[in-house]
């Protein structure tokens, strides 16, 4: 695979493309100053970005519309330059709710489209317009739902997913992956009892080789395995040092060695849902 800054879509079996690397939206709205999300879709896209990773329960998706909008006005993009993925929150699993919620998205959007729709998260909570439901004790209102797959994964270093990924491969499936460089560490849905991914040394050593950080280090590991990645920042740097990441490449020994720091170690762990009766981590994948 030849991957450059200018061309980095994957093909798709249906005949569509991904690029493989995208820019990730989530950050805990409490945290968040009002328009840097809109600041950091933009500047993406200035990069070389083509592909956002977004969704409704963000509370910032008007922000990303916005950013796609202003840099189609400019003429600096074309819509059809953008990959836009978009997702169904776990209230809305319910067939006669799918379409609505993806109406509210474009609404929010101001667009004609997105490029994919994917379930948030295998688990259903109580439909409705509550996004986190819970009963007046406090307790989580869970939902019964049939959902037959689920597109996301989350991958790294720490977590490789060979045997999902060899699986993929053989049915021609593209995974993308979540929290690439080991999430914000939020301890409220994140398995923090590890230290964070980034200072493993392994990979500030490769990337003091190839003069690049951990974090580019990390990403390249991924895409150099066909795996599509959504790394998030809202920093100017690092949205930047995110996306150099075509212009070197790991040897097959280095990739063995960096396979070989997988830890079976979910990050994202959502431990607060784990007595939910879909609960998928409790399986092997
Ligand atoms: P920030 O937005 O301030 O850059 P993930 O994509 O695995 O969920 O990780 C996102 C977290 O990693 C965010 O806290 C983000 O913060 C931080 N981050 C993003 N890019 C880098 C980088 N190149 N080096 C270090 N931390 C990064």
């Amino acid at each position: 695979m030849d991957l450059t800054a200018a061309n980095h879509r994957i093909p798709l079996s249906d005949g569509n493309s991904i690029p493989i690397i995208g820019l990730g939206t989530y950050s805990e709205p409490k945290l968040t100053s009002k328009g840097s999300c809109k600041t950091s879709v933009k500047m993406a896209i200035d990069v070389g970005y083509q592909h956002i990773d977004g969704a409704y329960i963000y509370r910032n998706e008007d922000e990303v519309g916005e950013a796609i909008r202003e840099k189609i006005a400019e003429g600096r993009v074309k819509r059809e330059d953008i990959f836009y993925c978009g997702k169904l929150w776990a209230t809305h699993f319910e067939p006669e709710r799918v379409r609505p919620y993806l109406e509210k998205t474009l609404k929010t959007l101001q667009l004609d489209y997105v490029d994919l729709y994917i379930i948030e998260m295998p688990m259903a909570l109580k439909p409705g317009d509550e996004f986190y439901p819970k009963d007046k004790y406090g307790n989580w209102l869970y939902h019964n739902s049939n959902l037959c797959t689920t597109w996301e994964v989350e991958c790294h270093p720490y977590f490789t997913q060979r045997k999902l990924l060899e699986f993929c491969q053989q049915h021609d499936i593209v995974i993308v992956a979540y929290s690439p460089l080991g999430t914000a560490r939020n301890p409220l849905w994140v398995n923090v009892s590890f230290p964070p991914l980034l200072n493993d040394e392994l990979l500030n050593s490769l990337g003091e080789k190839y003069n690049k950080t951990a974090a580019q280090v990390a990403l390249r590991f991924n895409i150099q395995r066909g795996i599509v990645v959504i790394p998030k920042s809202f920093n100017p740097k690092r949205i930047k040092e995110n996306f150099q990441i075509f212009d070197f490449s790991l040897t097959e020994e280095e990739m063995k060695s960096i396979e070989a720091l997988n830890k079976d170690v979910r990050l994202v762990d959502l431990l607060l849902w784990s007595d939910h009766p879909e609960y998928p981590f409790h399986d092997e994948y």
